[in-house]
This record gives structure tokens, sequence and C-alpha cells, in this order.
């Protein structure tokens, strides 16, 4: 008999993903896939362990607690008599979807699985799959994002990120040099990526350089833009970050002579693009943005400074303040928030400031460190938050 706490693509779907403890104890050595019954109704068990049946779709609530056993001819599930909702989680968390123990041990959860519960966005198959950390609603995946295949399509409400630009940032694992080419055919590959992953009324904030001179004049906002709309982004506005950096005008090409300046404007840019309606539909519809801060940030002119790269220990940190304005401006309470480029995790923080659902993807394990520590050190700050906020 073998315990199990059905998450939302479970009930939604009509499967059961037999714990991997528990796969030796139910499947034994059968090859997968095979035909069985479960509860005397057809029913498939798939390479990876999940026991597909009609029977099942819709049949229990999210966060149900069941016993699944094995019968002559195949399974029978059945509602486990204990149905406390706090056992409940801490099975779910057994099953280690929460990986880090010193967090763990803060955690108050208040007890309610709604409808979005702590994997809402993950698909069940790929649970533990590349999961660096997770509390509450905060999750860090150490993955490539072009790779990573545990977050469900048409999840994401947004997307907020600041993609490597291209300009020979020494990170510690990725090449910042690639010819422009292959770059725009990197931005191609997740942008495409980001698309199928964000709802309907899913929204992309995406922070980008407007020029880049490194390596060549390039127009990295019209290029970036242009790639985002043929895929089928739909384009809404662009916000110019000035990021009151004086220290770059350095360069003046020649001098007092029209022979050849130098321009550059000291602005970074976060186009703002859509996947079908503008309209938001879907989520809680509970917005959390002030008078004040709703009209400043409408106005599409942003004036606050860069972050320090030596403070927080990363090449390219954008500040809290990017994307909580980006949240709070285009998604509502409890939405899932994607960052694909996590770097420092900032964008997480600020989903931890919001109550927003934060995903962060970041190749570098060393910078997922970095995010952890950072997110641990603001969870001292807000610690109710990152212990007891589940959406
Ligand atoms: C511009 S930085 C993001 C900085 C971030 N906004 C912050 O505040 O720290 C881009 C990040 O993307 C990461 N990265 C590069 N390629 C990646 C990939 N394929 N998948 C996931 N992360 C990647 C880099 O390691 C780097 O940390």
């Amino acid at each position: 008999m073998v315990d199990k706490v059905l998450g939302k693509m479970e009930t939604l779907r009509g499967f059961i993903c037999i714990p991997a403890k528990s796969r030796h104890e139910l499947i034994g050595d059968m090859p997968t896939p095979f035909r069985t019954l479960l509860n005397g109704n057809p029913a498939r068990v798939d390479r990876y362990g999940r026991v597909w049946s009609p029977y099942l779709k819709n049949r229990f609530t999210v966060g149900s607690w069941v016993k699944i056993s094995k019968t002559e001819n195949g399974f029978y599930v059945d509602l486990a008599e204990n149905q406390d909702k706090g056992a409940a989680i801490r099975l779910l968390k057994e099953e280690s979807i929460l990986t880090n123990e010193k967090l763990e041990t803060r955690e108050k959860y208040s007890g309610e699985v709604s409808d979005r519960d702590v994997y809402g966005h993950v698909s069940e198959m790929q649970i533990n799959n590349k999961l660096y950390f997770n509390v509450g609603s905060i999750y860090i995946y150490n993955d490539n994002f072009l790779e990573t295949d545990t977050i469900e399509d048409d999840s994401i409400d947004l997307v907020v990120t600041s993609p490597p630009y291209n300009v020979d940032i020494k990170y510690e694992n990725y090449d910042d040099t690639i010819p422009y080419d292959k770059y725009l055919e990197f931005t191609r590959k997740w942008l495409t990526k980001c698309y199928s992953l964000v709802k309907h009324d899913g929204r992309l904030c995406l922070n980008i350089p407007l020029d880049k001179f490194k390596g060549g004049h390039q127009s990295v906002y019209a290029d970036l833009t242009t790639i985002a709309k043929n895929i089928g982004w739909k384009y809404h506005s662009t916000i110019i970050w000035n990021e009151q950096n004086i220290s770059r005008r350095t360069a003046w090409g020649s001098w007092l002579s029209a022979s050849a300046p130098f321009v550059i404007a000291p602005v970074e840019v976060i186009v703002v693009l859509y996947k079908k309606n503008w309209q938001k539909k879907s989520g809680s519809r509970k917005s959390d943005i002030t008078r004040d801060e709703f009209i400043n940030w409408t106005n599409g002119v942003w004036s606050f400074s860069g972050e320090s790269k030596n403070k927080i220990g990363h090449p390219t940190p954008f500040p809290v303040e990017l994307p909580k304005r980006c949240i709070k401006l285009f998604s509502f309470v409890g939405d899932a928030v994607l960052d694909p480029f996590l770097g420092s995790g900032t964008t997480l923080i600020a989903c931890l400031e919001c109550n927003r659902v934060g995903i962060g993807v970041e190749i570098n394990k060393n910078y997922c460190d970095l995010a952890k520590k950072r997110l641990e050190r603001h969870g001292e700050i807000y610690q109710q938050k990152l212990g007891e906020f589940i959406q």
C-alpha cells in the first residue's frame, strides 16, 4: 500500500504518478509501458511510472491523500481515511519537493491546499528533476533553460527577465561573446520556449540594452523585438529605464568633430509583450499596486539606479525595483512569474515581496547558491512570507 497526495495535473489529467521510492512495490520489474486495470477500469502505466485511467479524471480533488495498492489484475486506489491537510503537506514534502532543510524547519503552512497547490506549474513527472531550491511558492531550477522540461506549458502568467546581452560579460559558464547571428538564434529559441510556457493572456517583460557596441554596433532592441514578433509574441509597449549611470559617458569618438562621433543613450529598455490577449482574465484579479505607483509607473520612462555587481556578487544584476514594478503592474497577486535567466535571484526576491509564485532557472550552480543565499537573507526580513505563503 502506497500513500500519495494528488497534485493539480494528476487530478485534471487523470493519472497518478507513483513515487519513485514505491515503484518497485507497485510495478516491480514489469517492463513499461503496459496496460492494466485500475479499480476495474482500463488503465495504462507509462514509462515514467504514471498510472493513467479515465477513471481518475476529476475523480479526486487537488491535495487528496490516496492509497494505491496492487491487486491481482491491476491496481486499486481509494481515498485515505486520514485527509488531514497538514499531514498531506508533510507527505508531499517527504516526496522531496522541498529541498532546503534549514528553511523547511521554519515553515509554517497555513493548511489549505488550493487549486494552485505547491507545484501548480510543475509537470508531475519531472517534479524533482533539477529542482535546486524550493520553499513556499519560490522555486529555483539549476538547469539550462533551453533544456528544462519541468515547467508546464500554458502555466506562466508573467515572464520577467534579463537575458545574457552577448557583450563579453564574464559569466562563469556561459560564453557571452558568441557571433551575433548565433546570439539571435539562441534568442529565438528561448523566446519560443517562453511563448509555450505562458498562458494565453501571459506577458513578457524583456529587459535588454537598446544598442550594443562591443564586437560591432547592433540594435539589440530592434532585433530582439522583431524575433519575438516573428515567434508570435504581440507587442504592447516599451519602457525606457534610465539607469542614471553617467560614468559610462567616456567614449566620445571623434572629439568635437563630425568625422566619427560616438553617440550612446545610457538607457536600457523593457519591452512589454504578450501572447494572445492583452486583457488579463486569468488569476486572482487582485492587484496590489498603489495609486501613486500606478500613476508613476505607467509613465514609461523609469529612473532609478542600477544594482552594484560587487555588492551582489554577480556580473549583471538588475535592481529589485525593476522586476517589482513589472510584477505589480502586469500581474495579479498569486500569479506565476518566471525568470528563465535568474542570475542572482532578483526576480524571486520581488516575487517574495509581492506574494507571487516565483520560478527561476539558472544554468550556473554558483549563481543558484547566490540566489538562494539572497532569498534566505531576504527571508529573515520576510520570514513569515517565505514560510507561510502558498497560493
Ligand atoms: C543578465 S544575467 C541575469 C541577471 C539577473 N537579472 C540578476 O538580477 O541577477 C543572465 C544570467 O543567465 C544565465 N544563463 C545563461 N544562459 C543560460 C541558460 N541557457 N539557461 C539558464 N540560465 C542561463 C547566466 O549564467 C546569467 O546568470
